[in-house]
């Protein structure tokens, strides 16, 4: 049965029958956005109507487009009789309105987060976040694009008028089981969808046109190009725009990535070609490539999905007759970048890739880790500075690429296993491919947003492998007292846990003996006091907060002083 499924799938996409005009997603502009998640039917195949999620309809998100420096509110209702979260990704917002999985909107309740938006002019993107939710909900139908404008972006010459010279290109695979309901069986990906549109077809005039392109497929990655080989100059990535247009003709973009092309069009009027996945490019270990594994162990079922490895047209282009006032000319510079200088780094960290159990099948397979953990909502993994520059390097110990992506702030890559930058993912970044068996190193700097409980995600973006787990959580914490530790075992004691909720256990590992404990706020103000007659502290009626404890000898002395975090 599933062997025919994968036939008739196969046949219908060598045909590169295109029928369908490509769906244009409306857009919401303003400081007041109304967000209502839906659940519906659609069908997409004759005689079946596949249930589906939506954000105000049944069926993917109206795209948002918001202007650098206003303050928005966002009303986001939740109409599906399950929890989600609706996350921003890609936008600079204080934790709590982030909408990674602590953000919960219950069933029936409406979460409205209100900021400013800060991000430069770029293409961001929505969707859910829900713990071990989110591939589900994402395949589904709930993801939209985000528009961000500003003035500098303003003043170049560039194609700018939505669904006329500038078109959003949400690329996604799903899998669909033989009653046509959308299924969250990663290896059997066969439809595609470019704005939830399958076989589609658009009409560019003939002239410079941007493609916003987003993969929000939930493992494939895309070799990007056009049947005619022509040309194209990408002129941003994942926050913004770049220096100036780089020249391809081949574009890799992994999921949850953003590239935003340009075309030149210009005298083409009347010809047809196809936006394409040269999947025979992708380099094998990347999900969508013609292999995964190292013959010991492979994914299984993989090499019956056709679009693995395979070349096919995405999206078939036709180029019909100018607008009034075309763009004809592509600019020579964009935005100059202002990467942090590699020399203010102080704080490197480093995660490495690994599945949880190690196997052959493992390697492939997962479920992944990040530095041995399992992601937890309610443990934090890492404490970080605010306006701290920090370096990451991110080492991948599997045989599959793993899309790395961080909440809050963009980065800048600095090296690929040692190797310098291609000019493609020079530009701002949130979410960096990396191979098997390699590793990625970024700069990034926390900015704007510190919060002492709420924290923000990195994960992998292939979105079963996030729900499995693979990733963790970040704080970042804005204290004047950086030279308080968070972990004290060298001075003779160590805490646990922290952070905690009820109770935690103080343990001399050398002769000292504790005496009188503190809790303090981080304005030096006494919260609570204890004579601790065993090593377990009780705090269960303590207010949620990052404290101060510090801690004293039988003498008066003060032993030491540690950072602490009551959930
Ligand atoms: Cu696009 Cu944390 O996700
Ligand atoms: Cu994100
Ligand atoms: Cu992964």
């Amino acid at each position: 049965m599933k062997k025919q499924l994968f036939y008739i799938t196969f046949i219908f996409i060598l045909n590169g029958y295109s029928q369908n005009p490509l769906f244009i997603p409306s857009t919401l502009s303003g400081t007041n956005f109304n967000l209502d998640i839906q659940a519906g039917t659609k069908a997409f195949y004759t005689g079946f109507n596949t249930p589906t999620f939506g954000i105000n309809g049944t069926f993917l998100a109206p795209t948002l487009i918001l202007n650098k420096g206003d303050n928005i509110t966002l009303n986001v209702h939740n109409g599906l009789n399950t929890a989600t979260t609706i996350h921003w990704h890609g936008l600079h917002v204080a934790a709590e309105n982030d909408g990674g999985p602590h953000q919960i909107i219950p069933a029936n309740t409406t979460w409205s987060p209100n900021f400013t938006v800060l991000n430069e002019a770029g293409t961001f993107w929505y969707h859910p976040h829900g713990e071990g939710k989110t591939d589900l909900q994402v395949a589904k139908g709930i993801a939209g694009f985000i528009l961000v404008k500003d003035t500098v972006e303003a003043m170049l010459n560039l194609p700018r008028n939505y669904g006329i010279d500038d078109f959003p290109i949400l690329i996604q695979t799903k899998a669909f089981d033989v009653l046509k309901q959308i299924a969250i069986a990663t290896e059997e990906d066969t439809a595609l969808f470019v704005n939830g549109t399958l076989q589609p077809y658009l009409d560019v005039p003939a002239q410079v046109v941007r493609l916003r392109l987003l993969n929000g497929s939930s493992m494939r990655s895309y070799m990007l190009g056009f049947t005619n080989d022509m040309t194209f100059q990408l002129i941003g990535t994942d926050g913004g725009l770049l220096d100036a247009p780089v020249s391809l003709t081949r574009l890799r973009v992994s999921p949850g990535e953003r590239a935003e092309i340009l075309v030149d069009l210009t005298g083409k009027m009347g010809q047809s070609f196809s936006l394409k996945n040269i999947g025979a490019d992708l380099p094998n270990g990347i999900y969508g490539a013609a292999d995964v594994g190292n013959g010991m162990a492979t994914i299984p079922d993989y090499n019956l999905n056709p679009l693995n490895g395979a070349n096919y047209d995405m999206l078939a282009l036709n180029v019909v007759a100018q607008t009034a006032n075309p763009i004809t000319t592509i600019p020579s510079s964009l935005v100059a970048q202002n990467a942090w200088n590699p020399a203010t780094v102080t704080q490197n960290r480093t995660f490495t890739f690994a599945p949880e159990v190690m196997s052959p099948a493992t390697m492939v397979e997962g479920p992944f880790v990040i530095n041995g953990k399992m992601f937890n909502i309610d443990s934090m993994d890492i404490v970080a500075h605010l306006n701290t520059v920090e370096k990451w390097k991110l080492v991948n110990n599997t045989l599959v690429a793993h899309p790395f992506h961080i909440h809050d702030m963009h980065f800048f890559l600095t090296s690929i296993n040692g190797n310098p930058v291609p000019d493609f993912e020079k530009g701002k970044k949130d979410v960096v491919l990396v191979m098997p068996n390699e590793y990625v190193e970024f700069i990034t700097k926390w900015e704007d947003f510190a919060d002492n409980m709420t924290p923000y995600m990195y994960h992998c973006h292939l979105l079963h492998h996030e729900d499995d787990g693979m990733m963790g959580s970040f704080l970042v914490i804005d204290t004047l007292n950086t030279s308080i530790p968070f972990s004290i075992e060298n001075e003779g004691f160590i805490l646990f846990p922290n952070p905690t909720e009820t109770e935690f256990h103080i343990q001399s590992t050398g002769n000292e003996s504790l005496f009188y404990l503190k809790i303090c706020d981080f304005e030096g103000r006494k919260i609570a006091d204890f004579y601790p007659e065993n090593e377990v502290i009780e705090v269960r009626n303590l207010a949620a907060g990052m404290y101060i404890l510090q801690c004293y000898n039988k003498k008066g002395g003060n032993i030491f002083m540690q950072k602490w975090i009551k959930r």
